[in-house]
């Protein structure tokens, strides 16, 4: 949507007596209220997200009945109008919304597919903050991509999980369903007694009534929708502390506590210590994993904070390397977040970068034979990794082109420009989202008088075989 800003001047005009107008907002322009974007705009997946406004915070109070597996209660979100908006859309999939409030007055709401229209009594000034308080409810599913898979809300034997790439949550909340559009994440879920809740962040007051026992969870730090997760049913937890931050580590209760899933997830302080020496700090306040055995979870998630794993990255014996991998997200892809799915090379590169860098320190294979073996073995090279296609953000020339790229890079640049390249990328763009473009501005500058556009052209958007850096 484009709002048109009219420069009111002085401003007595007879705009102002117009019915839309907000009386308790001063403003030195005349509003010129439209309707926010159905998409954020997202060249890959046009309808996720919604334009218009900004969220800042979801604060969601929620009830899950495993026996019918109903989920219902209230989501509070904190927003900005980044226009003058009429009305604006919330992604939600499958759930109904019963009342909405917008400030505290009541706004009318539509379902159009997987979109809640929202239209509030009077229209938002661009700039100014707003609250929506949407009750909803209904029994949650999965959004189908024949492309990459199903993902969000699963319900299980006992319990149910919500985790998915690159949509997940509009599947149990109303939400601004697009990495662009960060926010902080505080969760109040409510299951029978008996039943343990994993969430993001920091866990917070666990109260009980009536047979029901409320979990908190918070996620203070900017985080993506996708990347929020929730897992219920019978759990092993393993609270501890890392680094002064809670550590909270859980696998399905009926695993045995010497399963490799188990004992390769308790090694998570240790590689996240690993890897603070390479990214620098360890950029959010907890730190964990949970393992959910399910054949519908075949891959693992770098849910912020706490990494969601399917149990069958574990079949082999122990792997660290999935931990490096989704740890190594924590950095690149959580704290520095996509602004467009095109860019994903900055997370899985990234992760399988860490995965080599965590393999060399456990004495398994130095970053130069994980190239190596790579590039000597690698296919298909029509595939552009910072082009992947909307079908192909999961494929090798993503993950393991991604992470080449990096390696020739280094090669570029010099191991010590690199080391310090990754780390001052971390840091300067913490908490915020990144486009390739940034990530190629950065290491030009970490480079010095190196000209690295042809490696750029040649391992990000070349269709040929590069030559052996
Ligand atoms: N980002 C996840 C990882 O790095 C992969 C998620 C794959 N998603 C999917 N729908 N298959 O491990
Ligand atoms: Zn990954």
């Amino acid at each position: 949507g484009i709002a048109i800003v009219i420069a009111a001047g002085g401003c007595t005009s007879g705009r102002n007596s117009s019915a839309d107008r907000p009386s308790a907002q001063a403003s030195s322009r005349a509003p010129s209220f439209s309707p926010g974007a159905p998409g954020a705009g997202d060249p890959y997946f046009p309808t996720y997200g919604n334009g218009g406004y900004d969220v800042g915070g979801y604060d969601l109070a929620l009830r899950f009945d495993p026996g019918t597996g109903r989920l219902s209660g209230t989501a509070t979100i904190t927003a900005t109008a980044t226009q003058d908006l009429s009305r604006f859309n919330l992604d939600l999939a499958h759930l109904t919304a019963s009342e909405v409030t917008v400030d505290g007055r009541g706004a009318t709401s539509q379902a159009e597919g997987n979109e809640l229209v929202v239209t509030p009594a009077v229209g938002l000034l661009k700039d100014r903050p707003f609250t929506v308080v949407v009750r909803y409810a209904g029994v949650p599913q999965p959004l189908a991509n024949e492309a990459l898979g199903e993902g969000g809300w699963f319900r299980t034997a006992d319990g149910a999980f919500a985790v998915g790439q690159p949509e997940s949550a509009s599947t149990w909340f109303p939400v601004n369903d697009h990495p662009s559009d960060k926010a902080t994440f505080k969760l109040a879920m409510t299951v029978p007694d008996g039943l343990e809740v994993l969430s993001n962040g920091v866990p917070g007051r666990r109260t009980n009534a009536a047979g029901w026992t409320t979990w908190t969870w918070s996620e203070g730090a900017p985080m993506a929708s996708y990347l929020a997760t929730v897992a219920i049913g019978q759990y092993r937890i393993t609270t501890g502390t890392h680094d002064g931050k809670p550590m909270i580590v859980a696998v399905p209760a009926s695993m045995p506590a010497g399963d490799p899933a188990a004992k390769s997830l308790a090694r998570t302080g240790e590689v996240t210590d690993f890897l603070a020496t390479q990214f620098g700090p360890y950029p959010f306040d907890a730190n964990g994993g949970v393992v959910v055995a399910d054949d519908r979870l075949d891959f693992a998630l770098e849910t912020q904070t706490r990494p969601v794993y399917g149990d069958t990255w574990f079949d082999d014996g122990e792997n660290t390397s999935v931990v490096a991998h989704e740890l190594g997200h924590q950095w690149y892809g959580n704290s520095l977040a996509l602004e467009r799915w095109q860019d994903i090379w900055l997370n899985e590169g990234f992760a399988t970068y860490a995965e080599w860098l965590w393999r060399e320190h456990e004495g398994q294979a130095t970053v130069a034979e994980s190239f190596d073996r790579t590039y000597t073995k690698f296919k298909d090279w029509s595939q552009p990794t910072g082009k992947p296609g909307p079908d192909g953000i999961f494929d090798a020339a993503v993950y393991e082109r991604g992470a080449m790229t990096l390696y020739a890079l280094r090669r570029a640049m010099g191991d010590t420009a690199f080391a310090g390249l990754l780390k001052t990328w971390a840091a300067q763009q913490r908490d915020g989202n990144v486009t390739t473009t940034e990530f190629i501005a950065a290491a030009q500058q970490a480079a010095g008088g190196t000209d690295l556009d042809p490696v750029f052209q040649a391992w990000l958007f070349g269709t040929t075989k590069p030559p052996r850096p």
